[in-house]
Formats: structure tokens, C-alpha cells, sequence
């Protein structure tokens, strides 16, 4: 079934420009970073059919993001995710973000280092983490794509604390490789669980060290990397992605207003580019809270004077009403645009959308990646009787 968008609706506010940084967008629709699996296995080199799905989501005047895109061979999550820290990578990308400029877009990458959420088959060595949960590993619903299919993450470690400026170096070389592969800016995956949320929940960190304890200390992790990401790109050219009192991947925390409170504070004394927000009404890839309001947009927006960019739930008619209302500046469609590679250009002439098919997001090939139909309309049903 379709779903519908009606034409009289007015997504007037959502096509107005907005500016991320120093780049002047016309329109407020975001593509989010998506997962797919679909570059090079094992060597995270970006594939052909990735320069043709950003190719095709990448509008004139738009911000589009990557997916989770690994710092560091050891920061890979998903075997068939792609990196930025070899040339070919770096070469692959080149040829991607090119594609994407000619279309009109601006391109960030999501950097990433996947943590515990991973397997020592894809990582080459044990996982790392903040602190040692058991409990995590030995959960069967945590699963990664192996090299053998998807399979039950492995047995992590916590980090010494003299590793930690590794781990900042390898963002660092990371968001210097973005440079070379023609990026517009990078964006810091702080959500979903992964390495850097690991550190800053405490239900995961229990560690004793400068890390670990306060909410300035496992917060610490995320400003030195922040740091280190503005020190290369500038602090305009740098966005934040959060997933405040999300339980995606086993996250919580004892006072996630005041951790993520906190956060957001720190990041705007440092003018970021921007903040992006996971609604908690949204859990992975699943909406767990139908019709619950933007409510983590509506707090931390009030603490940021920046952009932010709110995601999970969103639907045409809420993406208008939020960003006309003031909570957010821009919209990130995930699951839609997955199925909408001309997502902006459907709301904005009020068109109905292509279902996505769950089935294949995470299916490594051209179905229901590149071979979603752009809009036709002499292929549309007619319209019903009055
Ligand atoms: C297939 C899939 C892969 C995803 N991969 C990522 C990712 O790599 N990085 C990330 O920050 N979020 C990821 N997400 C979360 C989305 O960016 C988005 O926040 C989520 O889908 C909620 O938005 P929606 O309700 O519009 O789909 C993924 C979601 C889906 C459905």
C-alpha cells in the first residue's frame, strides 16, 4: 500500500533554505545516515552500486549523509560496511562525493567506530569497549553481518586508558581521509550504541578512570574526538549525532536528561555545525512509540543555537509542522528515503511514496537498494472519482 501525501498539503517551510556551516541548503530534507552493506566485503572499499544509490538520493541544494563509515579497521561493525582508512577507500569515496557534487548536493560522511557492537572476525582483533558486560556478548538478539552471515557479536574488551588517544588519532586520520575523498564535512556517530555512546551511557560505562564516573567524564570521549574532528575541518563543518534515552543495542542510562542536557551544552559552546537527534519514539530501524512527539528535538533544542536536524518517525505532514514550529531546522527521512531515492522532490509536489521493503535493507545487493522507482507519472493510478 502507498502511502499518501496529499497534494494540498503545504510543505512550504521544509523548501526554504537553511544553512549547515558555511553551505546554504534549499530545502530542509535530509537524507540520514543508513546502513546497507553493500560496499566491497571485508574491505569496506565503496562499490558501484553505492555510487548509484547516493547518486540517486542526492538532490540539488540538499544535505545528504553517509552510512556509519569505519575510522579504523579495528572500528568496523558490519563486514560489509565501508571505511575511510585505506586509499582505495579513500579513492572510492572520491568518485562517490564527485557524483553527488554534480548533482548539487552537499555530503558529509558518518564516522564510526562500532565498539562492541562487532565481532573479531570482522575487527581482526577483540572488540573494545568502555567496560566488560557479559551480559552483551552472550545475548543472541545482538547480531552483526560476519564474513559467514549474521552472527552474535563476540567477546569485547574495555580499553586502557592509555589507548584512548589511539582511538582519537584514528578519528583524526579518518576525518583527514573525508578531506581527500571530497567530502563537505564529517558527522560523529554518537548514537545507536556504538563506541562513542558506549562511553557516554552509564549503564555500559562503569569505569573508575577520568572516563568514567560523572557525566563530564564518560562525556570526555565524545569533546576530545569533537575536538579533534573541528582541529581538522573546521567546527563548522562538523555535526554531532545523538540518541538521547535510546535502548538500541542495550544503551540506558540512569539520567539521560542531564547526561544529554550536559552534552548539548558543551557542544554548542563549541558552534558546531550541527546536532542531529534519533527520536527515542524510534528504537534501530523499528518506530516503538507511534505518535509520540519530537520530544528529545523539543529539549535539546532549547540548548543549542546551532541547526539541528531531527530523525526517527517523521512522515511529510510532522516534518512540515516541526521545522514550522521552530523544534527543528532540518528533516532526516530514513526508512523512506531507503525506498524514495526522489524523497524531496515527492514532498514537495505533494506525491504518494514508495513502501519500503524491510526484507532488503540489509540484503548486500542491487534489490531494493538501487531499483526503488523515482516517480512516474505516466505510470501513477489515476485519480478516484469525486
Ligand atoms: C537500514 C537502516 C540502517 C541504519 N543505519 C544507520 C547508521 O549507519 N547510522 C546511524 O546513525 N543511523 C542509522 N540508522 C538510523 C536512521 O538514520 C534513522 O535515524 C532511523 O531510520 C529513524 O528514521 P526513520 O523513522 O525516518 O526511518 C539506520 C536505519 C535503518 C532503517
Amino acid at each position: 500500500m502507498n502511502l499518501q501525501y496529499s497534494a494540498e498539503s503545504t510543505a512550504r517551510k521544509l523548501f526554504t533554505p537553511v544553512r549547515i556551516g558555511p553551505y546554504t541548503l534549499k530545502h530542509r530534507i535530509v537524507l540520514p545516515p543508513l546502513s546497507r552493506l553493500r560496499a566491497q566485503p571485508g574491505t569496506g572499499i565503496p562499490s558501484d552500486l553505492q555510487l548509484e544509490y547516493y547518486t540517486q538520493r542526492a538532490s540539488d541544494g540538499g544535505l545528504i549523509i553517509t552510512e556509519a563509515t569505519a575510522i579504523a579497521s579495528s572500528a568496523r561493525g558490519y563486514y560489509h560496511a565501508p571505511g575511510l582508512y585505506s586509499e582505495e577507500q579513500v579513492a572510492g569515496w572520491k568518485r562517490i562525493t564527485d557524483a553527488v557534487h554534480a548533482k548539487g548536493a552537499t555530503f558529509f560522511t558518518q564516522l564510526w567506530h562500532a565498539g562492541r557492537t562487532s565481532h573479531v572476525e570482522i575487527t581482526g582483533s577483540q572488540p573494545v569497549t568502555a567496560s566488560v558486560d557479559p551480559a552483551y556478548w552472550a545475548d543472541a538478539n545482538n547480531v552483526i553481518d560476519a564474513p559467514d552471515g549474521f552472527k552474535p557479536v563476540s567477546e569485547h574488551r574495555a580499553l586502557d586508558t592509555d589507548e584512548i588517544s589511539t582511538i582519537v588519532g584514528q578519528y583524526r586520520d579518518a576525518a583527514q581521509n573525508a578531506k581527500r575523498a571530497g567530502f563537505d564535512g564529517v558527522e560523529l556517530m554518537a548514537a545507536n550504541g556504538h563506541l562513542i555512546d558506549q562511553f557516554l551511557q552509564d549503564n555500559v560505562n562503569k569505569r573508575t578512570d577520568r572516563y568514567g564516573g560523572s557525566i563530564a567524564n564518560r562525556a570526555r570521549l565524545l569533546l576530545e574526538v569533537v575536538d579533534t574532528l573541528v582541529e581538522v575541518w573546521g567546527a563548522d563543518r562538523v555535526g554531532v549525532r545523538l540518541a538521547p534515552n535510546n535502548s538500541f543495542n542495550g544503551m540506558g542510562d540512569s539520567d539521560p536528561h542531564a547526561l544529554f542536557g550536559y552534552v548539548v551544552r558543551r557542544l554548542d559552546a563549541l558552534g558546531i555545525a550541527y546536532i542531529h537527534i534519533i527520536e527515542p519514539r524510534i528504537k534501530g530501524a523499528d518506530t516503538i512509540a507511534e505518535g509520540q512527539p519530537p520530544i528529545a528535538t523539543q529539549e535539546l533544542g532549547k540548548l543549542f543555537r546551532g541547526p539541528v536536524i531531527a530523525a526517527g518517525g517523521f512522515n511529510p505532514e510532522t516534518a512540515e509542522a516541526t521545522v514550522a514550529n521552530g523544534d527543528a531546522g532540518l528533516i532526516a527521512f530514513g526508512r523512506h528515503f531507503v525506498a524514495n531515492p526522489d524523497l524531496p522532490k515527492r514532498i514537495a509536489d505533494g506525491l504518494p511514496l514508495n513502501p519500503y521493503d524491510r526484507s532488503t535493507f540489509y540484503s548486500f545487493d542491487a534489490r531494493g537498494y538501487t531499483d526503488y522507482p523515482f516517480y512516474d507519472a505516466s505510470l501513477a493510478d489515476p485519480l478516484p472519482a469525486a
